[in-house]
């Protein structure tokens, strides 16, 4: 079978890599991939951008690919889904319609609203003035957060009153994050832990749910700092070894949420993660969904899945996942991403020289390339926030975070940055 992945990031390279061990899959391309992918046996970059929806249908349908998969939200949110489908293309992902529960966050409160999902308390707003009288007594901290997609920034926790005032205006005047922030949510802030939880739907509405994962989510040890796309990641997440945790989530939020969107003319195909939040009762509540796989979260699943990446996603495309059973790894899979100094603010530290990468993997390990690129020396560079991560999978947990942190110590560049908490 012929394989394309549309996105260049390092969920993208583990998509790869791992739709690269299948047995089904002849050759797998990369559209544009990185330095990274380029180097898996049978991938091939191609260099189209995700954002190219034309020129990539146009390559699908030409070179006969059989499946494709989307990493990052923007081509689907963009409509490619809607775009393969008039060509009679394969691609497991949501239509763009559907991936309004992603683009837009008022879209997706109001959803969970109507069908009784539970997610925290809010209000939404496009105007300061009534948004700042609203924070005129609501018990903080509170979250504020940009309507549309801000690449996993567009949410900030308001601990302050004076805090709150500059973020709404500075979203609400489209200072922060342009249009994406033109229209916001205050949200409740609730207190627990977060969870991601992903799962595969077909059009049977058939539910195939991934092992659980967490990420970490701001730039700062012990969860400190600016949101950001995520700095590492664990799987499976520590809470969801209790069953009742994990009935609950399904029962309250993923069927319900599936139910609906079909019920709403918004049939649901494709990757759909949930970012939980769990409270000290054990009750789940949606935080948002997005409509895709997450990145670093996919790294450390990618590591543990036993199952046949391509297999499982063309029985999504096909209906049929209820024969399919996914298959894990009983081990710890860990994520660390190494970043570039000043990430996740846009005038980070860029194109440096990468050090240290080694020639091979190391055992029960791989490193994922996310911001890299290749100067005209030939020589790779950080090209990104995001620039590597490291996964690696033990039975043991500690031996896990070891290693993790030996592989990042033998990796250096210039202006070099990553959380040293990760698994701890
Ligand atoms: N790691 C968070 C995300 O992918 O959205």
């Amino acid at each position: 079978m012929k394989i394309l992945i549309v996105g260049n990031g390092g969920r993208e390279h583990a998509l790869a890599w791992k739709a690269s061990q299948s047995k089904l899959s002849d050759i797998i391309y990369v559209a544009p991939g990185n330095p990274g992918t380029s180097l898996e046996s049978r991938v091939c970059n191609i260099d189209i951008n995700i954002t190219e929806i034309d020129k990539l249908a146009e390559f699908a349908y030409k070179e006969k690919i059989d499946l494709t998969i989307v990493g990052p939200e923007k081509p689907i949110t963009m409509g490619i889904v809607d775009k393969f489908h008039m060509m009679g293309l394969n691609i497991f992902a949501p239509n763009k319609s559907a991936a309004q529960i992603e683009s837009s966050k008022i879209f997706c409160k109001n959803f969970l609203c109507r069908h009784n999902i539970p997610t925290p308390n809010y209000e939404y707003f496009s105007e300061i003035k009534p948004a700042l009288s609203y924070i005129d007594g609501i018990k903080l901290p509170i979250v504020i957060k940009a309507d549309g997609l801000a690449a996993g920034k567009g949410v900030v926790i308001a601990k302050s009153k004076q805090k709150a005032e500059y973020i709404i205006k500075n979203m609400l005047s489209g200072n922060l994050f342009g249009n994406a922030g033109k229209r916001i949510i205050i949200e409740e802030f609730c207190y627990g832990e977060e969870l991601s939880f992903i799962v595969m739907v077909d059009r049977k509405k058939n539910i195939l749910p991934m092992d659980t994962s967490q990420d970490y989510k701001r730039i700062g040890n012990n969860n400190t700092g600016l949101n950001t796309g995520g700095m590492g990641s664990r799987s499976p997440a520590l809470l969801i070894r209790n069953e009742e945790i994990y009935q609950n989530i399904m029962d309250q939020i993923i069927y319900p949420t599936v139910s609906g969107m079909d019920a709403e003319g918004n049939q649901y195909i494709g990757f759909l993660y949930a970012g939980l939040i769990i409270n000290k009762l054990g009750k789940p509540m949606v935080i948002e969904f997005n409509c895709r796989l997450g990145d670093p979260e996919t790294q450390s699943l990618m590591m543990r899945l036993k199952s046949d990446l391509v297999d499982i996603c063309i029985a999504g495309c096909k209906g049929e996942l209820s024969k399919k059973n996914i298959q894990w790894h009983s081990k710890y899979a860990l994520s660390l991403v190494l970043s570039s100094g000043g990430y996740p603010n846009s005038n980070y530290y860029n194109n440096y020289e990468i050090y240290g990468l080694p020639k091979q993997d190391y055992p029960n390990s791989k490193i994922f390339h996310s911001g890299t690129c290749l100067n005209k020396n030939n020589k790779l560079i950080t090209n990104g926030g995001r620039v590597l991560s490291i996964s690696t999978i033990d039975r043991d947990f500690k031996i896990a975070k070891k290693r993790l942190y030996e592989i990042a110590k033998s990796i250096y560049w210039e202006h070099i940055y990553f959380r040293t908490d990760i698994g701890f």
